[in-house]
């Protein structure tokens, strides 16, 4: 309670930074109109001819309503593209779906991806929901294989030469993976594969890659290519955590009738930064670097993560409407601002679950239903805990007491990928999760200890062994992979 008299203030600062944006811009749009009717055309117009089609897949790869924030920041993706004048048959989406109509969501039908943000929700196609979320179809959608394509709408990405291709990524992630709210998880080096193979296709003239995961940089150290015309930008580098904001209990908070975090840091600087400039003016560049600044949280990355980029860099002087389109209602807006905005209340990525079940926990009524709850919040804890426990003890039995943890946890040197043999990474979790139980969202932090088992030259049997010794006797319950399959 002795938090809420703050959290009303700062809701009204945001109400009046927004008051006062909206008062400059206001102005400026009336001026807007008279002067783009003078305006001639200026080489940075390019004719639609020239442009290609523009397509984009946007994926937000959890569920549950502790995950809200990613398809939060998913359905905004779309209202910015839909703005700016990509069509609905360009744009496929994929979202478990489970959030508008959910008990807990306090706006029923409604969705929103900022304190104070209109829905997001409404028009957002449901191209592949539920099961249909997955890495496969994910795939097929890129690759333009219509035939390979598992259930939903079918949408694929029919591109051609000319064309330019945006595709954004909002979830849990760890060291070379990236979740998904069905299993398998998406593994870094099935991805770069699959963007090679639409380069060989040459189905595609440039392509641009947000991805906002924890570790979310992990997934192209190392391995992507440079010439394939393709930029990609990550919310964090291949070792740290990217963080959830607008969360309950931290600054600016959603509603206090909101138990889940409303987006990530990454997420909502990139789309709250398009959203507030011309792009037909701002290039990637200025855009990456106002989004690595105001993510890094006031240059304090305890409490944010260091923006990365990959692949072709010379793409990011381009200008942004190429891949996100361009909004007329923003022709007067500044082409770009490196104002740092107030510091971000953040919440880790990993931590967010825990936090929405307690909030919950908090608001439940009934002594039957909060001790249901707090069953569920200490299951959880105590899996997350096995996980560790587990995975520290097979250090110790491969490599001797005090050994094993820093060879676990020991980071490649930049530009090196996270694992040399991607293949023995897999059938490392696959033998972990078969006696220790399911990795999990949290346990994807995991991921480094596997790949160093694989770099280090562990054999298969000798992991079987170490993993049957930590393990054998640990209740599986409800985390049983057979449950919900393996995530390698
Ligand atoms: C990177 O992209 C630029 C601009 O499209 C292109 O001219 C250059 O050849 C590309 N570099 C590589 C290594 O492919």
């Amino acid at each position: 309670m002795a938090d809420r008299p703050h959290s009303a203030m700062w809701v009204l600062l945001m109400v009046l930074v927004l008051v006062s944006q909206a008062i400059c811009y206001g102005g400026a749009t009336r001026l807007d109109r008279w002067e783009s009717a003078i305006r001639m055309p200026t080489d940075d117009d390019m004719d639609d001819d020239e442009l290609g089609t523009r397509w984009a897949i946007l994926v937000a790869g959890s569920s549950g309503f502790g995950n809200y924030r990613h398809q939060a920041d998913v359905c905004h993706a779309y209202q910015l593209l839909r703005k700016g004048g990509l069509k609905e048959e360009n744009i496929v989406v994929f979202m478990y779906d489970d959030i508008a109509m959910h008990d807990m969501n306090p706006r029923p039908g409604i969705v929103i991806n900022h304190p104070e943000g209109d829905d997001v929700y409404a028009g957002v196609p449901k191209d592949y929901t539920g099961e249909q979320v997955n890495t496969h179809n994910l795939f097929a959608v890129l690759l333009g294989d219509k035939k390979a394509v598992k259930g939903g709408s079918g949408k694929v990405v029919d591109s051609k030469p000319s064309d330019r291709i945006f595709i954004y990524y909002s979830d849990h992630g760890g060291p070379g993976v990236l979740g998904m709210p069905n299993l398998p998880y998406l593994y870094a080096t099935d991805f770069i594969d699959v963007l090679k193979k639409k380069q060989k296709t040459g189905s595609y003239k440039e392509m641009v890659i947000y991805v906002e995961a924890c570790e979310s940089g992990s997934i192209f150290e190392g391995i992507m290519p440079k010439d394939l015309n393709i930029y990609v930008q990550t919310a964090s580098n291949a070792q740290e955590n990217s963080y959830g904001t607008y969360c309950p209990g931290a600054e600016p908070s959603p509603p206090p009738e909101y138990v889940t975090c409303l987006g990530d840091l990454y997420s909502v600087a990139w789309l709250e930064d398009s959203e507030s400039h011309n792009l037909k003016k701002e290039t990637i560049e200025q855009q990456y670097k106002t989004v690595r600044e105001r993510t890094a949280n006031s240059n304090s990355y305890i409490l944010g993560s260091h923006v990365m980029e990959y692949g072709n860099k010379s793409i990011r002087s381009e200008k942004l409407y190429l891949y996100q389109g361009f909004d007329p209602s923003t022709m007067n807006l500044p082409p770009y601002s490196n104002q740092m905005d107030m510091p971000m209340g953040i919440v880790n990525q990993r931590d967010a679950d825990i936090l929405y079940l307690w909030q919950m926990y908090k608001r439940t009524e009934g002594s039957e239903k909060k001790k249901e709850m707090l069953k569920q919040i200490k299951d959880k804890v105590e899996h997350r805990t096995h996980l560790d426990v587990s995975v520290k003890l097979i250090g110790t039995l491969l490599y001797g007491p005090g050994k094993g943890t820093p060879i676990l946890n020991s980071v490649r040197a930049p530009g090196l990928p996270l694992v040399d043999d991607w293949a023995c990474l897999k059938s490392a979790v696959r033998l972990f999760e078969s006696h220790c139980g399911s990795l999990t969202q949290y346990g994807m932090k995991h991921m480094r200890a596997f790949a160093n088992i694989c770099n280090s030259g562990v054999s298969q049997g000798s992991l079987e062994e170490a993993c049957l010794a930590a393990c054998s006797g640990y209740d599986h319950g409800q985390w049983h992979p057979s449950n919900t399959g393996y995530s390698a």
